[in-house]
């Protein structure tokens, strides 16, 4: 089992804008089934983590659906509407705590820190992140919100292009 960081990301580095807008990521083209998608990455996860940013976005977009089917942890220090029928924990337990329950909920397969970056550095620095899977779009914003801003050495294990997008696969070097 892995613990796996799975995001879009401009070129410089940003997952959204300030503003929390995701428009220069949704006019990308992209083959859902094609190299490095979400699509059959999905099918390897079995929980996710999310932040609370990340969580109002899904929510917002997703007009109150709620549209993944694994459990998922939301991490926040407030009390945010959960849809119905929505398999979501809000949490502000310790990484650890978290992610050893995910992993008991997750049945053998991987876990997916779905954002923000901060969050998959706290994950990373509870020595608890496997892989960062970015996905860079053709695009710079200058500023927004960041891809993971820790300092840490990967290791390139896979890369593809899907169309718009140049694709990387790296595993989280532990000193
Ligand atoms: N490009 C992509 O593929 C992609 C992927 C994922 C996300 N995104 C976007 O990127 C942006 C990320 O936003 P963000 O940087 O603000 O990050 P975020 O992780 O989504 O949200 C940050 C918030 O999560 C809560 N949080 C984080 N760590 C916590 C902890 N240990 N305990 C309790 N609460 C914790 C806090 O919320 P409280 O205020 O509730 O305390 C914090 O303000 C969003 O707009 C999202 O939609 C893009």
């Amino acid at each position: 089992m892995s613990t796996h960081f799975f995001t879009a990301s401009s070129l410089d580095g940003f997952i959204a804008t300030q503003e929390h807008s995701l428009d220069w990521l949704l006019k990308q083209d992209v083959d859902a089934e094609g190299p490095m998608a979400y699509q059959q990455f999905e099918k390897t996860i079995g929980a996710l983590a999310m932040g609370a940013s990340t969580y109002e976005w899904v929510l917002e977009h997703e007009e109150g659906r709620w549209g993944y089917a694994q459990p998922t942890w939301v991490f926040t220090h407030r009390d945010l509407l959960i849809p119905a029928a929505a398999d979501v924990t809000l949490t502000h337990a310790p990484i650890a705590e978290v992610h050893a329950a995910m992993a008991a909920a997750a049945g053998g397969k991987d876990l997916w820190v779905v954002g923000g970056g901060d969050l998959a550095g706290q994950f990373a620095d509870a020595g608890l992140l496997d892989e960062v899977w970015v996905q860079f779009a053709p695009v710079t914003l200058g500023s927004g919100a960041p891809l993971l801003p820790r300092t840490l050495d990967l290791e390139l294990l896979e890369v593809a292009r899907n169309r718009d997008f140049m694709c990387g696969r790296y595993r989280v070097v532990r000193a």
